[in-house]
């Protein structure tokens, strides 16, 4: 597993407090979003396989991830039931396709970009996960979610670290600069004005 301190340093920004202080207004959107966030994480694995059937590593790397995903999900949506939250739709955040607008469109660089952001994503929840835990602890009504978020630093610190090994091994060259680039992007996203809040959004403007 990743260290949370590797994981700090691996993103190009920390949580801006903001951000912390609108979640714990917002603990059942927090929740549904965070659901979203695990089916998609998910998806996103299951399409990598689909698109990659030659990438040996990638094929078993990502069905466990895809794997764990799906039982996030589960998890998340009896944490819900748990807290009297129900399911819904909700607009996707501005995040993931604000990163991926930046894939470049040939091969192989399509796929090591689509591994960096992969990487990048789940540093950022991990990290985020790492923030509101000791905070969503402090309350009673939200402790448990609090224990569960410390619960999920080791998966997905897991699969920060199997995104970035894939994107090392399919790369024909060094990644640094690439990733210092999508590194950067990242950490405007998360640092910009963002009128919505979701698991993802950058600091509350409204
Ligand atoms: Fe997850
Ligand atoms: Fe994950």
């Amino acid at each position: 597993m990743a260290e949370i301190e590797e994981i700090r340093e691996f993103l190009g920004c920390a949580t801006p407090e903001a951000w912390l202080q609108a979640a714990l207004q917002q603990v059942p959107t927090l929740l549904i979003d965070h659901a979203h966030c695990e089916k998609k994480a998910a998806s996103t694995a299951l399409n990598l396989m689909f698109r990659y059937v030659d990438r040996r590593n990638l094929l078993s790397r990502l069905a466990q991830l895809a794997r764990e995903e799906m039982l996030h999900f589960e998890q998340v949506l009896e944490l819900m039931d748990q807290h009297g939250v129900r399911y819904d739709h909700l607009s996707p955040a501005r995040y993931a396709n604000g990163l991926r607008r930046h894939i470049r469109p040939r091969e192989p660089w399509k796929l090591v970009d689509t591994l960096l952001i992969g990487a990048l994503i789940e540093a950022r929840s991990c990290e985020r996960f790492a923030a509101l835990a000791p905070l969503l602890s402090e309350q009673e009504a939200t402790a448990d979610i609090g224990r569960y978020y410390r619960f999920l630093l080791k998966s997905e610190g897991r699969h920060y670290r199997d995104y970035l090994d894939l994107a090392r091994e399919y790369s024909p060259e060094d990644i640094s600069a690439r990733l210092l680039k999508l590194r950067e992007i990242e950490a405007e996203l998360i640092t910009a004005p963002d009128p919505e809040f979701r698991f993802h959004s950058g600091v509350p403007s409204a």
